[in-house]
């Protein structure tokens, strides 16, 4: 397996580094912000840096120049803290040549360490965490004085809907949109309800506007973001009961078609289905707007409906293979990707070859998998023993990178010969000479560059593909 296909396919979520700048650097004071885990924190980071800029920070790529250093910190799994406290083992040594810079994390790993890497290791001097960012002018004073700057608080209607984010990926394609915070869900392996808090949703109406916005500054995608997006209700309590009845109500086929008809040329995604949660009616919707796109990130975690009990995902095998008909009936052509937990509290042989048995009815297109990684406070954690030896963990984890490595190229396989609309991302990352871009169902592709330009969308005949790209080139229909 190539590197590129393992850093693929054993996961971005928990482990994904990246350092941004924003270009306009017109003020003085300087701010560089890291974001790690998932996609929800990258966003999380645009809306930082907005809230930092409305107090006369920009951001910059060199942390050598930085006022403020703010690590957006993730929790998921235990190598994903490790991967930050490393980090911050490095800014203590910056730190030490210019004793007035400020390093603070952001973000899940707030809460639960917040004593810890303030007091006792003194690795940083400020905390804040998800839902409390607008209180970061403030925190940074109080480092100023030298106060013990932490706001970990937790609320239950905090949405930031009225920040308009400040994009800090240089592509200017593609831009992630939180459309909601939290999760109720309590999936036991899962320590995000306890580091992300309630869930809530933001008002429809700035998330049209936001993505209204997005698409006037030259954006061609947007990829709707929440930790259940299916969930996602306005005006709605979560007994179903209408809040005000004045008001419309607002449920996430509704809102997907709303964005959607923003323009036909801005493509809409959304991430993270739940299986318990899918309706038919989200799925009509993708089905009725040619740019809604025709992929779906649905975690499975485990093929056992035992195993499935006790993660408390609230959906079993049989129920999770008949929502992949509903997408296949409802969607010819529907792309889909899953999450899925190796050696899970208990989990034995036939369980996990129940995973694998899975994975050959669903014949996913691509995967995001990992070892169970036990989290403080989870129910798992209370209430079972992390008991499969990491030896086993890591050989049926094999076993299953394996068998999807195998799926997901079958799926590129099977889209050579055919021509795929292209929205074209920028210059491909291996050759100068290349553009890449994505298909509707996620697939990167890449071809010769010739005179196209970003944001453009193409036809490419697919010709030749690895597990991880489509290769092809530009055909006129
Ligand atoms: N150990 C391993 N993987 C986990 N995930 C969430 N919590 C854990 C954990 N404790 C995975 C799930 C989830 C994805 C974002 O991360 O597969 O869908
Ligand atoms: Fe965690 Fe489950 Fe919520 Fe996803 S749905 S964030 S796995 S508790």
């Amino acid at each position: 397996m190539s590197t590129e296909e393992k850093e693929i396919l054993e996961g971005r979520q928990g482990e994904v580094l990246e350092s941004v700048q924003n270009a306009d650097a017109t003020t003085s004071k300087k701010l560089y912000i890291e974001s790690y885990g998932c996609q929800m924190n990258f966003s999380d980071s645009e809306v930082v840096a907005s809230i930092m800029s409305e107090n006369g920070f920009s951001t910059t790529r060199d942390v050598d120049e930085a006022d403020v250093v703010l690590i957006n910190t993730c929790s998921i799994r235990d190598n994903a803290e490790k991967r930050v406290r490393n980090r911050l083992t490095e800014f203590k040594k910056k730190k030490a040549d210019n004793p007035e810079m400020v390093v603070g994390i952001l973000g899940c790993m707030a809460e639960r360490l917040k004593k810890s890497l303030l007091e006792q290791e003194k690795l940083v001097d400020l905390v804040a965490g998800p839902d409390a960012y607008r209180d970061l002018p403030n925190l940074i004073d109080e480092v100023g004085t030298g106060q013990k700057a932490v706001n970990v608080l937790l609320s239950r209607d905090e949405t930031y809907a009225d920040i308009s984010p400040v994009r800090l990926d240089k592509g200017g394609i593609s831009a992630f949109v939180t459309i909601m915070r939290g999760c109720d869900n309590m999936c036991s392996f899962c320590v995000v309800p306890f580091t992300r808090g309630r869930e809530r949703s933001r008002d429809p109406e700035t998330i049209v506007q936001e993505c209204q916005d997005l698409f006037s500054k030259g954006y061609r995608e947007v990829t709707l973001l929440g930790q259940n997006v299916d969930s996602f209700r306005w005006n709605i309590t979560n007994k179903g009961e209408i809040k005000n009845k004045e008001l419309p109500t607002v449920n996430f086929a509704q809102l997907l078609i709303m964005v959607a008809k923003v323009s036909p040329d801005l493509r809409v995604r959304f991430s993270t289905s739940h299986p318990k949660d899918m309706t038919d009616e989200v799925l009509h919707a993708m089905a009725s707007f040619e740019n809604i796109c025709n992929y779906i990130h649905l975690p499975v975690q485990a093929g056992h409906s035992a195993v499935l009990k006790r993660m408390n995902r609230g959906y079993t095998r049989e129920w999770y293979l008949e929502r992949i008909e509903a997408i296949h009936k409802i969607i010819p052509d529907c792309a889909v990707s899953t999450d899925i937990i190796s050696g899970f509290c208990a989990e034995t042989d036939e369980e996990h070859e129940d995973t694998l048995s899975l994975m050959d009815i669903v014949a996913f297109d691509f995967a995001y998998m990992f070892k169970y990684s036990e989290r403080p406070k989870t129910l798992a954690e209370r209430k079972f023993e992390d008991d499969v030896p990491e030896a086993v963990k890591s050989k049926r984890l094999t076993e299953i990178i394996e068998k999807q490595l195998s799926y997901s190229l079958a799926s590129n396989k099977e889209r050579i010969g055919k021509t795929e609309k292209v929205l074209i991302e920028g210059i491909s990352k291996r050759s100068e000479e290349h553009m890449s871009g994505r298909t509707g169902r996620n697939s990167m592709v890449v071809f010769p560059k010739g005179n196209f330009k970003k944001g453009d969308y193409i036809n490419v005949k697919i010709l030749d593909c690895t597990s991880a790209t489509l290769l092809g080139e530009a055909v006129e229909h």
